[in-house]
């Protein structure tokens, strides 16, 4: 909440939280420091969580899903740092196990970043990477754990992983692939067009740029604004009785 300072509580039953404190009433220009007006909350409140919610207009859903394409070629449109922000605070609230939140993102977008990623494409990959403006290292940080005191605030919550290196592995890939597929719906939502890469080599780019932070690169994600024009044919997709099981 704006205006409000947040301070760390100490630990409870293991439970640490963050609670918003009102800030402090100017005796001189306060005449009534505990009235209700002081204590007001600055923003409206959001919504119950129980409310019933209206579907997604039909707009929207062109726009994440059914419009929504894998871009190759890209308009000189930049994109601007404040909009990728805007995209991690959409992909952010997406949900990952026990609020985990594994993944990490390097957003490339200088000259000098792409360059040091080029010859670690696929060579398909080269032109297309290049030519964005941003790509997109989606990445996780295989001791997410660490932050688990805040995410998810048991006192067991770090142990679960600590002491399972090989669940702690699993748990990061699966949520951090997560994680990167809201960044691409995420992206389509803010207007912005995506071109997922596989094609690289992990182990390099995980030397070149997450060896010091310790994180292991995914996938990659080219972002900016499509060139249409340039689109190659869509690919079909499975149907409900090919790819569904009804029990
Ligand atoms: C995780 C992931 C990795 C991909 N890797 C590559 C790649 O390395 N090179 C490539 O040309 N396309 C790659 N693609 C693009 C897919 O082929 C494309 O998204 C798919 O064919 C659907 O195309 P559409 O979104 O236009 O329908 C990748 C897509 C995803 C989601």
């Amino acid at each position: 909440m704006s205006g409000q300072a947040t301070e760390a509580l100490p630990p409870v039953d293991g439970f640490v939280a963050e609670v918003s404190v009102p800030p402090v009433p100017d005796a001189q220009t306060s005449p009534d420091p505990v009235s209700p007006e002081s204590l007001a909350p600055a923003e409206p409140e959001a919504p119950p969580a129980w409310e019933p919610r209206e579907p997604v207009n039909p707009v929207a859903l062109d726009t994440l899903f059914r419009q929504g394409r894998t871009h190759y070629a890209w308009r000189d449109t930049p994109v601007e740092d404040s909009k990728l922000r805007e995209l991690f605070e959409l992909l952010r609230m997406g949900p990952t196990s026990a609020n985990c939140s594994p993944a990490r993102f390097l957003f490339l977008r200088s000259q000098w970043a792409k360059e040091r990623l080029k010859p670690l494409l696929s060579v398909g990959n080269q032109g297309r990477a290049m030519a964005a403006p941003v790509v997109v290292i989606v990445a996780h940080d295989p001791h997410f754990y660490h932050m688990m005191w805040r995410l998810y605030p048991r006192d067991d919550a770090k142990e679960w992983f600590a002491n399972n290196p090989p669940f702690a592995e699993e748990t990061a890939f699966r949520n951090g692939t997560l994680q990167g597929a809201y960044l691409i719906l995420a992206a389509r939502a803010v207007g912005l067009d995506t071109g997922p890469m596989s094609g690289f080599d992990n182990a390099k780019v995980d030397a070149e740029f997450l060896t010091d932070r310790g994180w292991k690169s995914n996938f990659l994600v080219a972002l900016g604004h499509g060139d249409a024009a340039a689109l190659p044919a869509q690919p079909p997709r499975l149907s409900f009785d090919e790819a569904c099981v009804l029990l």
